[in-house]
């Protein structure tokens, strides 16, 4: 059997288990996926050395992902955004290195909620609203897929920083909002505005128009107030329980190898999430 695992404080009621094990069985794999919890002092060394206790991978959340960075050998892009959210022990196991690999898969996370709903990226201009974890793998993950981004933050100084490191992005604050989401394609919310608070947005429904595609990070609840207030003006919408999909998608990807089960792994995560 394969053990694979969340690895965060608090990890609290997670999605994962039964989004990730819908798609062990979904392809008859010998595979369960479990919580940990560690103080934080302990975290980087169980992350480093779970490969001892046979785990075969590890997703990792707040507050280790960037602990995380240095108890891995981190690939390109995770060590660009500066955080470790999936860890694959395979190679520790198979004899092949020393340190397990760390990747970043919130940023394919939000790639692939897109693709699957046919949003384009390429050429377009993207306004990333927040520039905490979710924010830099959002910048990161439509620059590289050809967006010209710019990160707006209620702390303008945190979207400069970010969009220094972005390829050909911008950053500031929440004053031009208006005009930004007005020339913009695609807009994703990753503040934390509107989780478990129906009634909050980051973005008053007067700037919304039906050109744009509108990606929701948050998803509880998911059908936030930003979503349906974009739906309303004609936009395309894509919420919160996608861009989490995928970004377990691509981490059950680099684990076994396989193409992973979306349809069983999406109908379990809805199933816990309605
Ligand atoms: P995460 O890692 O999930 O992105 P975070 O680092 O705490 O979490 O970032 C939360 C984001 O939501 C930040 O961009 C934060 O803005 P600040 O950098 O100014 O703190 C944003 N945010 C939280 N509450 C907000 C609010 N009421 N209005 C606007 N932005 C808010």
């Amino acid at each position: 059997m394969d053990v694979y695992g969340l690895i965060g404080n608090p990890v609290g009621h997670s999605l994962s288990p039964p989004m990730h094990e819908a798609g062990y069985e979904a392809l008859g794999l010998d595979g369960r996926y479990v919580t940990f919890e560690p103080d934080a002092d302990a975290a980087a060394a169980a992350i480093a050395g779970a490969a001892d206790l046979g785990v075969a991978g590890l997703n990792v959340t707040v507050p280790f992902k960037r602990d995380a960075l240095d108890a891995v050998d981190p690939a390109p892009l995770a060590e660009r955004i500066g955080a470790v959210n999936t860890v694959d022990y395979g190679p520790v196991r198979a004899g092949e290195a020393e340190r397990p690999r760390g990747h970043n898969t919130d940023a394919a996370g939000v790639t692939r909620a897109l693709a699957h709903h046919d949003v384009p990226v390429d050429g377009r201009d993207a306004l990333v609203v927040g520039a905490g974890g979710a924010g830099r793998a959002a910048a990161f993950a439509l620059a590289d897929a050809g967006a010209a981004v710019h990160v707006a933050n209620r702390t303008a100084e945190r979207a400069t920083e970010l969009a220094a490191d972005v390829p050909d992005a911008t950053g500031g604050g929440l004053d031009d909002l208006a005009h930004r989401v007005a020339t913009a394609d695609l807009l994703v919310n990753a503040t934390s505005v509107g989780m478990e608070a129906p009634e909050e947005t980051p973005v008053p429904a007067d700037h919304l128009h039906g050109d744009l595609a509108v990606l929701d990070a948050v998803y509880a609840p998911i059908e936030t107030r930003l979503l349906r207030e974009a739906a309303a003006a004609g936009a395309t919408t894509v919420d919160g329980a996608w861009m989490l999909l995928y970004q377990g998608v691509e981490a059950f990807e680099i684990w076994t190898g396989e193409d992973a089960p979306v349809d069983a792994m999406n109908a379990a995560l809805r199933a816990e999430l309605e």
